[in-house]
């Protein structure tokens, strides 16, 4: 554990805003990738400042996701990547590299082999401590229903907020 992180400051923000969409950005090797999330948690656990991300076995993602030690996400606070948040959330980086298509801007991790989005809001910065693939079991019938007729589970990321911090230009 490093420096105590502020990591309360932007969480209303942050919360408010993901419903609306985030960038989850992550790193495997030479290939790295974004897309939307809306579903997250932020809390507390093991001494630990907590950023919780949900990732379908379907995606993309999931296949650099599970191999990565971190991952990035970056929350817009304004109206600007609603367009883009639309579009990396519905199409793939199996099929299009989705910085050059959207110009969306990266910059180096501060405390992360990861990179975070240059311009976009709020940046947290996290390395995955504990993988929870979901137990069907374990899982309340009417959701289980609702959201995973099709099988396609999240795993559930649960990373160390090792760093946050407004990126506006
Ligand atoms: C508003 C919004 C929220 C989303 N939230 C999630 C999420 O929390 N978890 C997830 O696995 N997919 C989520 N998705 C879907 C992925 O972003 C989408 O399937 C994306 O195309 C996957 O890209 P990839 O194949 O490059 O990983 C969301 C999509 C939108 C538009």
């Amino acid at each position: 554990m490093g420096e105590k992180i502020n990591y309360q400051a932007d969480a209303s923000e942050y919360i408010e805003q993901l419903p609306r969409g985030a960038f989850l950005t992550v790193k495997s090797g030479e290939q790295q990738n974004t897309m939307t999330i809306g579903w997250g948690t932020i809390g507390y656990m093991w001494q630990r400042p907590i950023l919780i991300v949900a990732v379908r076995y379907s995606r993309f993602t999931y296949e650099l996701i599970d191999k990565a030690a971190e991952f990035s996400v970056s929350a817009p606070v304004d109206n600007r990547y609603n367009k883009i948040l639309g579009r990396v959330g519905t199409e793939s980086g199996r099929d299009i590299d989705k910085f050059k298509e959207y110009n969306i801007p990266l910059q180096p991790g501060k405390t992360i082999d990861c990179p975070v989005i240059s311009d976009c809001g709020i940046t947290y910065e996290c390395k995955i401590i504990y993988r929870q693939p979901m137990d069907p079991e374990a899982l309340n019938p009417d959701i289980r229903d609702k959201f995973y007729s099709n099988q396609d589970y999240h795993v559930i990321y649960w990373g160390e907020i090792t760093a946050v911090y407004k990126n506006n230009l």
